[in-house]
């Protein structure tokens, strides 16, 4: 037995020839924070969407907790805890952002939708902002948006593909703080895919680092920015 949340092991998606991720293993613990970093087409996205249900596997199994999930579809994923957050908001624009979140909740069947939004509100600091129509809101706060709506239900794995891309210094800083203080209050592992090298090696717990579809280190943060292939592949001699 382990105590892995998530374990996806020997992952592959193939198009065609592409092999856009070709073999891929790795596991999230409780409330940890696993940072995903490699160059542009070395198959971060793709994996993201084999764990959520988006892609279907060539090969391989994704375990959810002590669950095989590899055969379910992604909304059968999400009502057992595995959640993304989407970089789009402007489907429910006319309406506040309390509504949204607590018909987010309502639609993941949380009984009590009023409380489990104002919880996630609260978390995000998204209370002064409620009542405002989602549509007004300023970038940045919509992608604070979008993360509430990933985590009403109580989700155990938030998986996050770029997101703090298009934000701020300031709001990535504290879009950052937000995401760790989540995994220690609300017992969120997270799965952060980031280009911002600043924020992956400020609070990532540990780091994969992906190549060509495969993984070609991963381990401590600095461990993983101190080795050889590492700099080499991606980070260049400056980091
Ligand atoms: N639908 C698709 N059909 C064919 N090839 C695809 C498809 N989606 C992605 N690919 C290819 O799979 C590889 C991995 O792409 P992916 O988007 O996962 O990379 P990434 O690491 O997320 O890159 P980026 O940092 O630019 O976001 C790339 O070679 C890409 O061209
Ligand atoms: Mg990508």
């Amino acid at each position: 037995m382990n105590n892995y949340v998530l374990q996806a092991e020997d992952v592959a998606i193939h198009y065609g020839g592409v092999k856009a991720v070709d073999g891929v293993s790795l596991t999230l613990e409780k409330g940890q924070i696993r940072g995903l970093i490699g160059p542009n087409g070395a198959g971060k996205s793709t994996v993201i969407d084999a764990i959520t249900g988006r892609r279907r596997l060539t090969r391989g199994k994704v375990m959810l907790g002590t669950e095989d999930v590899s055969a379910l579809g992604v909304v059968d994923r999400r009502m057992r805890g595995l959640s993304r957050s989407f970089q789009r908001t402007s489907v429910f624009g006319q309406m506040s952002v309390r509504k949204q979140v607590e018909l987010a909740s309502h639609k993941m069947g949380v009984s009590d939708s009023a409380a489990d939004a104002d919880a996630v509100l609260e978390e995000l600091d998204l209370r002064p902002l409620a009542n405002v129509i989602a549509e007004d809101l300023g970038y940045g706060e919509q992608r604070r948006l979008d993360l509430a709506l990933a985590l009403v239900g109580h989700p155990s794995v938030l998986l996050l593909d770029e997101p703090m891309a298009g934000l701020s210094v300031q709001e990535s800083h504290d879009l950052a703080h937000h995401l760790t203080a989540l995994t220690s209050r609300r017992d969120v592992s997270v799965l952060l895919v980031e280009h911002d090298m600043d924020v992956v090696f400020g609070i990532s717990d540990v780091v994969t680092v992906f190549e060509l579809g495969r993984v070609i280190a991963s381990g401590a943060p600095s461990d993983v920015r101190a080795d050889p292939r590492v700099r080499e592949a991606y980070l260049g001699s400056a980091a």
